[in-house]
């Protein structure tokens, strides 16, 4: 799912970093460039060393995966803190495909990300209540390692939400080995299967509901 406009950047770049499982999936595309794979530990190190070539005017491509602007705050951060210029290229989000393959469309949906470096009470907490809500889908993006699907599922039914409450969990969406995953929270909870750190999660409006609001916009 590489925009042709992501494979051009990287055909034209002198130097491209990212995460090594990112770069992986990238790297066919690379021409001439110097590539230069990352890990947690040694980011700053690997984007300090882009900035000083980008500082000399080389083309640096640092890369993320699906698209930039979601979920990915930390690391387009460190990015702009280092460079004056910085061209943001969009790409295809594991949001979207995930709507793509439960056929649900964004504009009835809410997003939720677990995946950032803080306490993660209040997006727990907001998950219940958009859960409890029933109005929209709402798609979760887990954390690796501590807040995969069945700690979350458990935690969820903790906080009332009915066991035997839909959900879908997709993994390595587009790219090999994807897989997913359906069955009821209680279930979901249940689940000894290790997840993918790419795992994406949809809860769908229990169709009961979703019945309902038809009935209702009919009326109308
Ligand atoms: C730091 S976030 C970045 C999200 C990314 N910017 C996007 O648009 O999908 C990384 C998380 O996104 C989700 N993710 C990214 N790619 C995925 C894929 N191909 N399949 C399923 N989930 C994916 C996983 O939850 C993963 O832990």
């Amino acid at each position: 799912m590489l925009t042709l406009r992501g494979q051009q950047a990287l055909q034209q770049a002198d130097l491209v970093v990212g995460f090594k499982t990112v770069l992986d999936v990238v790297t066919p595309w690379v021409k001439n460039a110097e590539v230069r794979p990352m890990a947690y530990r040694d980011q700053e190190e690997v984007l300090e060393y882009a900035g000083s070539q980008a500082a000399l005017g080389k083309d640096c491509v640092v890369c993320c995966w699906g698209d930039l602007n979601v979920s990915a705050r930390e690391l387009l951060l460190r990015v702009k803190r280092r460079v004056d210029r910085i061209e943001l290229i969009p790409g295809i989000s594991s949001v979207q495909m995930a709507c793509a393959r439960a056929g649900i469309s964004l504009e009835d949906v809410v997003f939720i990300t677990l995946h950032q470096r803080k306490e993660p009470v209040s997006d727990l907490l907001e998950l219940v209540h958009y859960l409890k809500e029933n109005k929209r889908h709402v798609v979760l993006l887990p954390r690796p390692w501590d807040l995969m699907p069945a700690s979350i599922a458990s935690r969820l039914l903790t906080e009332g939400i009915p066991k035997f409450r839909p959900l879908t969990v997709y993994q390595r969406l587009s790219l090999e080995g994807e897989e997913s995953w359906h069955g009821t929270l209680e279930e979901c909870a249940d689940a000894t299967q290790e997840f993918s750190d790419l795992t994406i999660m949809v809860f769908p409006i229990p169709e009961m509901h979703a019945e309902r609001e038809a009935d209702a916009k009919g009326v109308i």
